[in-house]
């Protein structure tokens, strides 16, 4: 193993740690039916902002007439100080809208550097300059997701709604690369692609092309953000969907670079169907509200997308948030949703898992 490699793999020890603390406290919070709350967030995204500069056909936030006022970078450091105080070390996945947007992102980066947070990116990649990403290397960015719709410029442009972001996308994973390998740090970068009725025949590509530049694979079937083209891109051919997935399975079975369990794989046919996705791991019950801390781009608090906020984190330090009425409330609530969906409780995997799949990507960058 390389250096850099034994370097990001000792980062990773705090974090194993945290996840494995996080399942005791998740299995005693279940077990005391709710009076014994140890459990704190562990999975911690951060929205810098609802504006984009691309067009996709399934996202609502290139469209929105009104954007959420956004934190500044003030407030999202002095948000950062107070997560790490509740949580210790942690990890967080930046995304938005595009956050590459804000000018004032390396300054949030550097911040995590300086205080043990490890901090992820989610990224179009289009706006990705040799700078910025000089810049992303120097804050010693843990993961850069960039999201590749298709393997094929056409496919991914299309979907993206604006032509030539193929090109700037690869470019950007380039660019990557080459400032890690000068500053010998390793990034891993991993491709999340969008999977919809347009690009579904080209995912098996996908893993191949991704491989060939040094990344792994990341895929998140299309939902319905409430946009008029989801019916398009909804895949509505059973039998070419199972023989897709089956040909990933069997790709991941070989060894190549797919992050997503067998099983999410496999349920992309109930997803699709409308059928409720059972957790992964094994459970039945949604974890969300006991693991999932998501702050929007106005500072609002959620543990899913689909539920009222819990707070903001103007109201005061997020713990007293996380351990109030409105959180414990929304706990027990998530424990019993029903509803299933491939985005938030769908994606967890078993710890076994995450530490295979932690190994392929540190393996892989
Ligand atoms: C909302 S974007 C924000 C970050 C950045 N702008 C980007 O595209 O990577 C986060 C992820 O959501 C994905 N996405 C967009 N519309 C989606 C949908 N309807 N269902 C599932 N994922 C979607 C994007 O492809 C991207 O990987
Ligand atoms: S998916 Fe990302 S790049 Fe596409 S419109 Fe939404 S926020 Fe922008
Ligand atoms: S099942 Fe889905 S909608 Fe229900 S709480 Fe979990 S993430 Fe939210």
């Amino acid at each position: 193993m390389k250096r850099s490699t034994l370097v990001s793999a000792a980062r990773l020890v705090p974090l194993a740690w945290s996840h494995l603390r996080g399942e005791a406290a998740d299995a005693l919070f279940v077990g005391s039916g709710g009076t014994i709350d140890t459990t704190r967030p562990r999975r911690v995204y951060g929205l810098l902002n609802e504006r984009c500069n691309l067009r996709c056909q399934g996202c609502p936030y290139w469209r929105m007439e009104r954007y959420r006022t956004e934190l500044t970078a003030d407030e999202w450091i002095a948000t950062l100080a107070d997560l790490k105080a509740f949580l210790g070390p942690f990890h967080i996945n930046f995304s938005g809208g595009e956050p590459l947007l804000r000018s004032d992102l390396p300054r949030i980066l550097n911040f995590c550097r300086d205080h043990g947070i490890h901090a992820g990116l989610t990224t179009s990649g289009v706006l990705l300059r040799d700078r910025q990403a000089e810049e992303l290397v120097e804050a010693r960015l843990f993961n850069l997701c960039v999201s590749l719709d298709g393997v094929r410029a056409q496919t991914h442009d299309r979907q993206r709604g604006v032509p030539g972001v193929f090109d700037k996308a690869v470019r950007a994973i380039g660019l990557m690369r080459d400032h890690a390998d000068k500053a010998g740090l390793s990034v891993p970068i991993i491709i999340k692609p969008t999977v919809s009725a347009l690009n579904l025949g080209e995912m098996p590509a996908l893993v191949s092309f991704a491989e060939s530049l040094g990344c792994s694979v990341l895929f998140q079937p299309v939902s319905d953000w409430g946009t008029a083209e989801t019916q398009a891109l909804w895949i509505r051919d059973p039998a070419e969907l199972q023989a897709i997935a089956g040909e990933l399975i069997a790709m991941k079975a070989a060894g190549q670079a797919i992050l997503n369990t067998a099983e999410q794989i496999r349920d992309w046919a109930r997803h699709f169907a409308g059928e409720p996705v059972p957790m992964s791991a094994g459970s039945v019950r949604c974890s969300v509200g006991l693991d999932t801390l998501i702050i929007h781009a106005d500072g609002e608090l959620l543990n899913c997308y689909q539920w009222p906020a819990l707070g903001n984190v103007r109201d005061g330090p997020i713990r007293d948030t996380w351990r109030g009425e409105a959180s414990n409330h929304q706990r027990a609530e998530a424990l019993g949703c029903t509803r299933g969906c491939t985005e938030n409780c769908a994606v967890k995997r078993p710890v076994s898992q995450q530490v295979r799949g932690a190994i392929r990507l540190l393996r892989s960058s």
